[in-house]
């Protein structure tokens, strides 16, 4: 049987003013993580990371394909709105809550602790094709501005990911097609991460899709 979506009717009009409203996008990482779902259970994750975790829906999605016994989910997003509805989210739907909260940007100073460690990592980055100018902006558009080709956000990530990731650790990443999908597999790729597109759904003018990295 199918998981449900995590409740946000906690989340007002208000809240969404500031913070991500779940939409096309969210829904279809949740997908892949369902279809994912006996073999992410099977990993045992220790550490799984969120980044950007906005509303907290796959954060909380996310805590209830795990165990809370042995998976800790930490999410982290630059908005500090979205930290609190993150946290709110979680003890909504989470009767015992491995999911931690913190505001910073990516992992912030926690690269060298999570160095290697990370076994699940989940990215829905800003990632619409915007000027430069619109990223990192304190409004809500650091929810979904990306800069040139939707990546300038990402494209800081990146060079992190083979190093943060542990071995057989997987990483889902939200894309469309102007981020250049098959650019960012070849440059994981040269990190020891096998890149593959596991699910692509048309919403709109975005044709949205999710890559799936797993660390060699
Ligand atoms: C497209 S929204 C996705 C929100 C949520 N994960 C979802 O799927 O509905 C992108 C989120 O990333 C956050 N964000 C943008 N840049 C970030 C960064 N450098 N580090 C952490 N979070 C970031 C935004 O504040 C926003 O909450």
């Amino acid at each position: 049987m199918g998981l449900p979506t995590p409740n946000t009717s906690h989340l007002s009009n208000a809240a969404y003013s500031s913070v991500y409203e779940p939409a096309e996008d969210t829904y279809l990482l949740l997908d892949a993580l369902e279809q994912d779902r006996t073999e992410l259970q099977a990993l045992r994750p220790l550490i799984c990371v969120e980044i950007g975790s906005g509303s907290g829906c796959v954060s909380a999605f996310l805590g209830q394909v795990l165990d809370p016994q042995t998976s800790l989910i930490l999410s982290t997003d630059i908005n500090p709105a979205a930290t609190q509805a993150t946290r709110e989210t979680a003890q909504r739907n989470l009767s015992q809550s491995a999911l931690e909260q913190c505001q910073t940007r990516f992992v912030g100073g926690m690269q060298d602790s999570l160095a290697g460690k990370i076994d699940i990592l989940l990215f829905n980055p800003p990632y619409v094709v915007t000027p430069s100018e619109e990223i990192d902006c304190t409004d809500d558009a650091s929810a979904w501005a990306g800069g040139i080709c939707g990546r300038e956000v990402l494209d800081r990530l990146l060079p992190e990911i083979g190093r943060l990731m542990a071995p057989k650790g997987r990483f889902y990443l939200v894309v469309i097609e102007q981020n250049k999908p098959e650019e960012i597999i070849d440059i994981l790729a040269k990190d020891g991460l096998q890149g593959e597109c596991v699910l692509s759904r048309r919403a709109g003018r975005e044709h949205l899709s999710i890559l799936r990295f797993i660390k060699l």
